[in-house]
């Protein structure tokens, strides 16, 4: 019986199958559960060895398409796309350190990957020491204990905008065979690529430039294929042991990539965040064009963030663009092509000027989101510091007058005229 003979409920789910191959251009959007096993033998190949697709929580064309994009913007050899960013950076954590094992940790990083160390990663056993002066590579080396498995850092930190000094934190870390995660998602690949200056992992929440249209969901971990199992191994047992039903351990089947071949085979799948194909399409469709975007959103924001510097209103501007920031010598040497599109913004008048500015705009947005083409604010004190004590705040730079900002892509000339009107409204309820 073939399938135009068979009954109606049958040929509505059968008809119109079978492979077809055409040329696509554009990368195809894979949204399917799973893949078709060519035979017996296929199948169980592809439970033994993972080569080929079966299921889309273990490998997905598009996905993949879009991890070798991201994975060639970064230097790296390899990369896992996941369903968010914070996604990512649990799935990297996971996939260095487990139950009884400890990570240094910047002070400076995303609220929500600090609660993800501090509540969740600690209630599993993994501990986490913060370094608050991420510049002095002391403060790493005396941080660092027997049972540490890696050190972590953001490249570029909101909201004081610290530049992470990559080389000098990834020679602390080798001195002990210690990977540096890198989170990049503030500096994109496009400004600066952590594997070129020594990391060993980089990180991203997807969702913000490498998408950068601000409609989708995702997280990338990056890795630099350089893991040294006579080297490291003694750190990260879980890759050079043998594996489960006699099979070789990770690093015999995968040499240099056992980290980031952990993560794919053992820790991504497993915790279940896996992007929609449709997502990773619209993050590999976003990732075309990172290159013109941050181009114009880092002119852009070092066009906004002079004009707020010189403006009666503003106490401070906390952008590494600008010759006044502590790091900015540091900026000048690792970014190439910009320096980011986010930075803080300080009103004299604490949180009633806050609050008038976020009442007032008309072209920037009030959300809670970064690296959009649209520019946004928020006021992180009441929002993504609130639980954080006054005291905490004041270290962090967050202070009552303190406004985050991501420059979008707009003409700069109508979004000093919004800020300008905005201001003016300030000042005169200040006053
Ligand atoms: C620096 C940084 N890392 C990670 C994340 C988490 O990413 P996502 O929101 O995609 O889960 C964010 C989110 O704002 C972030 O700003």
């Amino acid at each position: 019986m073939t399938v135009d003979s068979a009954s109606f409920a049958t040929r509505a789910v059968h008809a119109g199958r079978g492979p077809q191959h055409a040329p696509s251009r554009a990368t195809p959007i894979y949204l399917t559960a799973g893949f078709e096993f060519d035979d017996f033998d296929h199948a169980a190949d592809h439970f033994g060895t993972g080569a080929g697709f079966g299921y889309t929580r273990t490998g997905n064309p598009t996905v993949r398409a879009v991890e070798q994009k991201l994975a060639a913007l970064e230097s790296g050899a390899d990369a896992v796309l996941l369903a968010s960013g914070q996604a990512a950076v649990v799935t990297a954590f996971l996939t260095v350190a487990g139950a009884g094992d400890h990570i240094v940790s910047s002070a400076h990083i995303y609220e929500g990957t600090r609660g993800l160390l501090v509540d969740n990663l600690a209630r599993l056993g993994i501990q986490t020491t913060f370094v608050d002066d991420i510049s002095d590579p002391d403060a790493w080396r005396r941080a660092i204990r027997p049972n540490t498995r890696a050190l972590f850092a953001e490249s570029i930190a909101n909201a004081r905008n610290d530049v992470l000094d990559v080389a000098a934190v990834s020679a602390v870390g080798d001195e002990a065979a210690l990977p540096l995660i890198v989170d990049n998602t503030l500096a994109t690949p496009y400004l600066l690529r952590p594997l070129e200056h020594g990391a060993a992992v980089v990180v991203h929440s997807a969702s913000k430039f490498l998408a950068g249209h601000g409609s989708v969901l995702g997280g990338v971990i990056v890795d630099d294929g350089r893991f040294d199992a006579a080297a490291a191994g003694h750190n990260a047992p879980h890759l050079v042991l043998p594996g489960r039903g006699g099979l070789a351990g990770v690093a015999a089947r995968h040499g240099g990539n056992a980290r980031i071949a952990y993560a794919r085979e053992a820790v991504a799948p497993r915790f279940g965040a896996s992007p929609s194909p449709l997502n990773a399409f619209l993050i590999g469709q976003g990732a075309e064009t990172l290159a013109l975007r941050v181009q114009r959103q880092s002119a852009n924001a070092l066009e906004v963030a002079r004009w707020l510097a010189h403006h009666d209103a503003v106490e401070c501007v906390d952008y590494v663009g600008l010759e006044s920031h502590p790091d900015h010598r540091t900026a000048v040497r690792y970014l190439d092509g910009g320096f980011g599109s986010i930075f803080t913004v300080t009103l004299h008048g604490g949180i009633d000027a806050a609050r008038s500015f976020v009442g007032n705009v008309r072209v920037f947005t009030h959300m809670t989101h970064i690296g959009d083409v649209r520019s946004l604010v928020l006021h992180p004190a009441t929002t993504s510091h609130a639980l954080r004590t006054e005291e905490e705040r004041e270290r962090l730079g967050v202070h009552p007058g303190t406004l985050r900002l991501s420059i979008g892509i707009e003409d700069p000339a109508d979004l000093i005229a919004d800020l300008s009107r905005v201001l003016t409204r300030v000042g005169e309820r200040v006053a």
